[in-house]
């Protein structure tokens, strides 16, 4: 039995926030953010929505595409580094309000690669015969670690306050970062079929010498207590990134794997018809790109409209394909992502 990705679905947040309305709150531009990644403008969900809400619209649409009930889905891969309570996952809270039988949830903490470690773990299920119909969804909620707490309503235009120099300065602290990323999920059914269709092959890899280069240092269980107001006054509940860093191995690691993975399998690049890459940032895919002799017409990138929403990213591409028509079934399509962790990898999938 083949792992075939048969429907799918996103969900993107009202709020639709540009670079011009981030330059309100900190010190930046949209001349920077677009020239140096990409990003023109990204969405926020209002407060009190998690990434169970976003994953479950995601899910509702995926099911339908694919015609499957809830009743027949039996397992739920969730993938999110940004989770609506920090137990339980975000999977048994979507299996609630979605209403699943009492299947398997598994919640799986890969950051970035996250879509693609749960294809793994679904392949792996639907090979061994334990699973017929899968769900597997990435989804995040980034703006709740966004630094501008006092300043969300002036963000908005809801408010003539605007950031106090403290506040400012606070803001711009972080803003190598959290220009990048935006709010989203995205879903995929998948069912297992005889026949050619789906996953072909996968090869992922984690290397966690450098996990401090790209980490949230506060609010775990390191700490005694786990969250505190100190961590909070030092901004250790935002991500540390080390953008140079992260950049350079992103575009080392994306290349190496894909190259593996193309290898193993025999195949060239004009074989592939798409090549969905995670977005993270859109100089590094085109780094990839040339490096893999890819044309511009199989690379799509969405970074420009959502930013970097971490698992949802390469779902959200596949969807956009799927419903634009520009991805047709025997299509061969390789997956590539890399993130925090350090994490990466490829996946070869046949639609
Ligand atoms: N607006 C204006 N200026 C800025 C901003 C901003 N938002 N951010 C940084 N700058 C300034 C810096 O302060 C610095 O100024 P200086 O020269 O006066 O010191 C200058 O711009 C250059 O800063 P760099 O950090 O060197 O800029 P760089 O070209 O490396 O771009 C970026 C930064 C966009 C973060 C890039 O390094 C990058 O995209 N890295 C990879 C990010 C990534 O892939 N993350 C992984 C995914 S996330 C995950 O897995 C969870």
């Amino acid at each position: 039995m083949r792992a075939v990705i048969t429907g799918s679905g996103s969900a993107i947040p009202k709020n639709r926030v540009t670079n011009e309305m981030l330059s309100r709150l900190m010190d930046t531009s949209d001349e920077w953010i677009r020239e140096r990644s990409g990003v023109e403008t990204r969405y926020y969900v209002d407060p009190g929505t998690g990434t169970s809400d976003l994953g479950v619209e995601a899910a509702e649409r995926a099911l339908a595409m694919a015609g499957v009930a809830k009743d027949a889905v039996d397992l739920v891969v969730f993938a999110t580094m940004t989770p609506d309570h920090y137990f339980p996952g975000s999977g048994a809270i979507l299996q609630k309000k979605l209403g699943l039988p009492s299947v398997p949830c598994f919640d799986i903490r890969q950051q970035c690669v996250g879509f693609l470690y749960g294809l793994q773990l679904v392949d792996a299920h639907v090979r061994a015969g334990l699973s017929r119909r899968a769900l597997l969804v990435g989804a995040e909620v980034h703006s709740g670690f966004m630094p501008w707490t006092n300043n969300w309503d002036y963000l908005y235009g809801r408010s003539e306050t605007p950031p106090t120099p403290e506040e400012r300065e606070w803001n711009s602290r972080f803003r190598h970062l959290t220009v990048l990323f935006g709010d989203a999920a995205a879903a995929v059914v998948i069912e297992a079929r005889d026949g050619a269709h789906g996953v072909v092959d996968q090869i992922l890899h984690t290397d966690g010498n450098d996990f401090e280069k790209l980490y949230v240092p506060g609010v775990g269980f390191a700490h005694r207590p786990y969250v505190d107001p100190e961590q909070y006054r030092r901004g250790d509940h935002i991500p540390v990134m080390d953008g140079r860093y992260v950049f350079k191995m992103a575009t080392t690691r994306m290349i190496e794997v894909s190259q593996e993975l193309l290898k193993r399998d025999g195949v060239g690049p004009g074989d592939l018809a798409m090549v969905l890459m995670h977005q993270a940032n859109k100089r590094i895919n085109e780094y990839c790109q040339k490096a893999l002799g890819l044309p511009d017409e199989k690379v799509p990138h969405n970074i420009q409209k959502y930013g970097n929403t971490t698992a949802a990213t390469i779902p959200l591409l596949w969807d956009e394909c799927v419903r634009g028509g520009r991805l047709r079934p025997g299509d061969l399509v390789l997956m590539v992502a890399f993130g925090a962790g350090m994490n990466w990898g490829a996946t070869l999938v046949r639609v």
